[in-house]
């Protein structure tokens, strides 16, 4: 786009705007797909806006990067923030909006009210960072009631907060579709993560493994091999490739992600193999489906 054009995206910076704005698409008939983001936006989160636009007549996407999710110590201060370029992309994919509110329009001074789904949230990465999926499902509860949206889009990559998200619509009752994106890789597998801007070159060149590690051990998997023998494969793929240390290797039922145990038999869909790591200073995830 040159100076000269107009910009054809509406950013939205209040709660009542947006619900202004979401009220007048509706009266005309129209539905809203959303995209909540944290921003430094990639090409999985444009894939994860296209597939709101094959869903809904309009599209939002949100920025905001939510402090309720961060544990002091973490990235909060340091997470990527590129405004101006995440609204280009935003415009160049024909995204009609982008909410872009502040923290006091997501927690109102004096706010004290959390969601909080219990038992899923502390497994598997709620077991590394405790605080992480009831901040997360504080403020999608949040963005959902100011965005009211007909369908919202999360992707696969963090399969763990798709599935949390579902579980809290379907306990609350949300009038909102909820739809996975898949998740969208480099070349050599990486999935794609605002995180990933934190690698060296050199850890760059080692990422890749963390999918190498868990598409071997799905194979594995689906032939019928054993999952303890399978994880502990997979984390010494890890540790030989270069990576610091290991949180977990999963397999979990898809829908509780509690873990399934050794014997169990596979079915289409019912299983999910989840993997956490560190790369020098940097937590990578990544997750895959399993059949056998
Ligand atoms: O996945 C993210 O970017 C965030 O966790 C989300 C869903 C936007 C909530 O802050």
């Amino acid at each position: 786009m040159n100076s000269t054009q107009e910009k054809t995206i509406t950013v939205i910076r209040t709660r009542v705007a947006l619900q202004q704005q979401v009220r007048v698409w509706k009266a005309a008939g129209e539905t809203v797909g959303f995209v909540p983001t944290m921003g430094a936006l990639h090409a999985g989160h444009l894939s994860l806006v296209e597939k709101a636009k094959e869903t809904a007549s309009r599209t939002v996407a949100s920025i905001f990067v939510n402090p309720t999710q961060f544990a002091p110590g973490e990235d909060f201060d340091t997470y990527p923030r590129r405004e101006a370029e995440d609204l280009a992309l935003l415009e160049g994919i024909g995204c009609d909006a982008v909410y872009l509110p502040g923290v006091a329009e997501m927690y109102p001074d004096g706010s004290v009210t959390d969601v909080r789904v219990n038992g899923m949230s502390d497994l598997l990465d709620g077991i590394y960072r405790p605080h992480f999926f009831y901040g997360v499902a504080t403020v999608v509860a949040r963005l959902l009631l100011h965005a009211q949206p007909d369908v919202a889009i999360f992707g696969e990559k963090d399969f763990q907060q798709l599935q949390i998200i579902r579980r809290m619509v379907r306990d609350l009752g949300f009038a909102v579709r909820i739809i996975g994106g898949e998740t969208r890789r480099d070349a050599d597998g990486l999935a794609q993560s605002s995180r990933n801007l934190y690698l060296s070159p050199e850890e760059r060149q080692v990422a890749g493994a963390m999918f190498a590690a868990l598409h071997r051990a799905a194979v594995r998997l689906s032939l019928g091999a054993k999952p303890a023998d399978v994880r502990a494969e997979a984390t010494a793929h890890l540790l030989r490739s270069g990576f610091r240390s290991v949180d977990y290797i999963a397999l979990v039922d898809s829908d509780s992600l509690i873990a399934l145990p050794d014997e169990v038999a596979l079915t289409t869909g019912s299983a999910r193999l989840l993997g956490a790591a560190w790369l020098g200073r940097t937590r990578l995830i990544d997750n895959l489906s399993v059949t056998r």
